[in-house]
This record gives C-alpha cells, structure tokens and sequence, in this order.
C-alpha cells in the first residue's frame, strides 16, 4: 500500500513563465528552475532534487553532464581547435563521422553519405526533402498518423505536400481490428495509394516512418516494417526512418529499425547524435546524392564543432558500454515495475515500449470497462504529469490525446533510480486519484 507523502514546494520560476511566449512546450509543463544536473538527478535552484525520466526528450542518452562527455568538451574547449566549422574537415567531424560509421548498421554504412543538417529535426526532414526531390523529381512525403518528425504535422508540410497514413496500433488500430489484420489493412491501404496516381496522391519523393513512435511509445512489428520495406521498394519510393529519438540504444538495440533487418534508403539522426547539444544529421545511401555540388544545401552552424566533440564522446561510450543491452535490460525492469503498480490503480491502460522508451495509456478511471478499452483522459495524464513534478519526477506526456505518460531516461539510469521514481509516482497518482480538484484545475488551465 502506498501512502501519499507531502509534497515539495514547486520551485517557480516567474520570471521565465513571465517573459516566455505561449509557443513553448516545456515551460508550461515544468515549473521549476532547473539549476543542477548529474545524469538521471537534477536539482532545482530551491535545492529540491528530482529524478529526470524526459532527459531532454531523450536527447540526454547518457544523462546531464556525463564525466565522459564533459571531460571531450573542456579538453576541446582548451584546444585552441576552431569554434565554428563551417561543413570543412575538422578533428571533431572525423570523429564523429568515424564514430557514426562504427554505430550505424554495416549494411547501411557501406555505402552512406552523412549530411549535417543543422540543429532541429525540422532541418533533417528539409534535407531529407531536398535530397529525394533532387534524386526522384518529386515533391511530396507520406508519414503516418501520430508521426513526430520535427515538432508537429503542420512543420512537416512546410515547403511541400504532406500526407499521413495509418500506422499500425494495436488495439487503437484505425481500423478497429488491430492485430495483424489491422497492420494489413494499413499496408494494403498504402500499397494502392502508392500504386495509382489517380487515386490523388501522387508519388511521393519518400515515405518516412518510425520504428517507434515516440509520441505514443507506439512499436510497429518487425513483420509490419519488413512490409512497408517490400512495398516501398516495389514502388521505388526511398524509405526514410526517423531515428532521432529511438538511435543509438534506447529502444535495445544501436537502431530501433535493425531488429526487423531491413536496409533503409536514410535515417534521421539527433539528440543522442550531438551528445546533448544540439545537432542533426541525415546519413543515406550514396546512389541517391543527385545534390548539385557544393549549392543544395548550404549549413553554416551545421554540425556546431562542440555538439560534434559531445555526441562522438557519446557514441564512443554507448558502443563501448555495450549500452543498448543495459536499456533492453533496465527497459524491462521499468515495464515490469509499472505493470506491478497497474494492479494497484484504476487509470493504467496499455503499458508499451521498446527498451528505455516506454508509454503508459492513462484511462478514464471510473468506467466500468477493463483498462486498455476505456477512453483516453489527457486531463489526468497532465494532472499526474504535474503531480509527478511536485513529488520529485521529470516526465511527459504524449500520444493519442496527449495521454501517454512517457518514459525516456537516461539510458545509464540505476535500477535504484527506477525504484525511487516508482515510488515518486505512486504517491503522485494517489494524490490525483485521491483530489480530483487537482484535475479541475488543470481542465481551467487548459480551457
Ligand atoms: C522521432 C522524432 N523526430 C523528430 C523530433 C523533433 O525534434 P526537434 O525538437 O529537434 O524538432 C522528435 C522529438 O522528440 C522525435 O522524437
């Protein structure tokens, strides 16, 4: 039985909340000052301290301030090498690129070229854009529903056509049937879109897919991944996975894709890629680099020297560290932990993910259907979200509705660290169960 401890004074930061513009996301969800950081643990400038599952969106694949990592910075920062540099040869792209080779699947490797792209993924799909219009002459992409390939939808369809396409979803299948069957239907579905130009979709300069979405935690099976490979193959559209999130260990394996065995014609690389400064990267096969020379994309902050310097620190200790095997292991104790607690509360639905990538469907709680058939409450989702906040827990929510609690922690987490944030969210559940004043409030808030 968990009982409900205090809860600590939230650190506000009015001076931030005051001065931001409505647009950010993070600002509005964390109120507190974040003044220290140490992998999994951050501080806020009250001294209150918090165990950190978001890790900058996941961007923090080895935590805040890793020894590793910091250490390959000053040393560069004390170097005397060049700040900026511009797309030239630096000691800092070698390595990263050299790192990159190493970490990215041998197929895929062999024949790739790298562009940096700049910092956001919204810079990665510009390039990935250019460089297939420039290799097939056409102009649109397709992704799917519940995508997140660089802030929202609408960011994907600047500067071209955009169309979204079901992915599969297991029992919120967009079909209704969900199962094999659904991820069938979702595939046929594709396959005549792809097939006839008179259907009103003309044939797009590549299809973009995550292995694992990460707005909803959601994974598409190895079988439905193989598919989609077959079918856009057979079309001779390009297939684009977005690593950005699910690269370099986090959902188990180096890449989140490797697992159905399939070669991708790109992947979208960032966060963990740029150590946690920012940075993104298109790696694609060479046959397609139609690029006129020197002119397609020009990035003169593409590949800041010290987010390089950070992110081969990063890839060096993820490789070596045999890290996608410690967040297969850690990913499962978490699952098995929180499937644990779902016993004890009436607002657990589906619990789902890959590795360290992992989603809670928060439910209506007073239904009388069982968990995974009630209906999403992203009203309670935010109001545990912001509970988990008071009682010490940096987490997010996503997905459907916004009603996936999400997990995406450092992948150097401690089982300790889980245990200690199993407890922290306990007591922030039961204090949303037990006040569902706290709820109303964030419904005012939202209205
Ligand atoms: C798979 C994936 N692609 C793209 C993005 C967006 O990245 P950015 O904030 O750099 O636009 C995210 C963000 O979480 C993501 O998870």
């Amino acid at each position: 039985m968990i009982t409900v401890e205090n809860e600590r004074p939230a650190g506000a930061a009015p001076v931030v909340e005051d001065k931001a513009s409505n647009a950010p996301v993070y600002v509005r969800n964390l109120d507190a000052v974040f003044a220290r950081g140490l992998q999994s643990r951050v501080w806020d400038s009250a001294g209150n301290d918090y165990i950190d599952l978001l890790a900058d969106g996941g961007a923090l694949a080895l935590g805040h301030n890793h020894p590793d990592v910091m250490r390959r910075v000053a040393a560069f920062l004390s170097s005397g090498q060049i700040l900026p540099g511009l797309d030239t040869p630096t000691p800092a792209r070698r390595a990263l690129v050299e790192q990159l080779m190493r970490a990215l699947p041998p197929s895929f490797a062999q024949d790739a070229g790298i562009q940096f792209c700049g910092l956001t993924a919204s810079d990665a799909v510009e390039a990935v854009r250019r460089l297939f219009k420039a290799a097939t002459g056409r102009h649109s992409l397709i992704a799917f529903h519940g995508a997140c390939h660089g802030l929202r939808p609408g960011s994907l369809s600047h500067g071209g056509e955009m169309h979204f396409f079901p992915y599969p979803q297991g029992h919120r299948c967009s079909f209704g049937v969900g199962g094999y069957r659904g991820e069938d239907l979702a595939l046929t579905y594709l396959d005549n879109a792809l097939g006839d130009p008179r259907n009103g979709i003309a044939k797009p300069a590549a299809v973009l897919v995550e292995a694992v979405q990460a707005d909803g935690c959601i994974a598409a099976s190895a079988r439905w991944l193989r598919q989609l490979r077959e079918i856009t193959r057979k079309h001779e559209v390009p297939l684009v996975l977005d690593e950005m999130q699910t690269g370099f260990g986090r959902t188990g394996s180096m890449f989140a894709h490797e697992d159905a065995g399939i070669v991708p014609d790109a992947i979208l690389l960032s966060k963990a890629l740029g150590g946690g400064f920012p940075l993104a990267a298109l790696a694609y096969h060479k046959r397609f680099d139609k690029w006129a020379r020197g002119r397609a994309h020009p990035a003169v902050l593409g590949g800041s020297q010290i987010a390089l310097v950070a992110g081969a620190a990063t890839l060096e200790h993820i490789r070596e560290g045999n890290i996608p095997a410690r967040a297969q292991r850690l990913g499962s104790y978490l699952q098995e932990r929180l499937r644990t607690f779902a016993g004890s509360v009436p607002c657990f639905g589906e619990i789902r993910g890959k590795g360290l990538m992992v989603g809670i469907e928060i439910v209506g709680p007073t239904s009388s259907e069982p968990p995974e058939k009630r209906p999403l409450d992203g009203t309670l989702a935010k109001a545990i979200q912001q509970a988990c906040l008071r009682h010490g827990l940096i987490l997010e929510c996503g997905g459907p509705q916004a009603a996936v609690l999400r997990f995406l922690p450092a992948l150097t987490i401690a089982e300790s660290e889980i245990d200690l944030a199993m407890a922290r969210l306990g007591h922030a559940v039961l204090s949303c169960l037990a006040a569902p004043e706290q709820r109303r409030s964030v419904q005012e808030t939202q209205a």
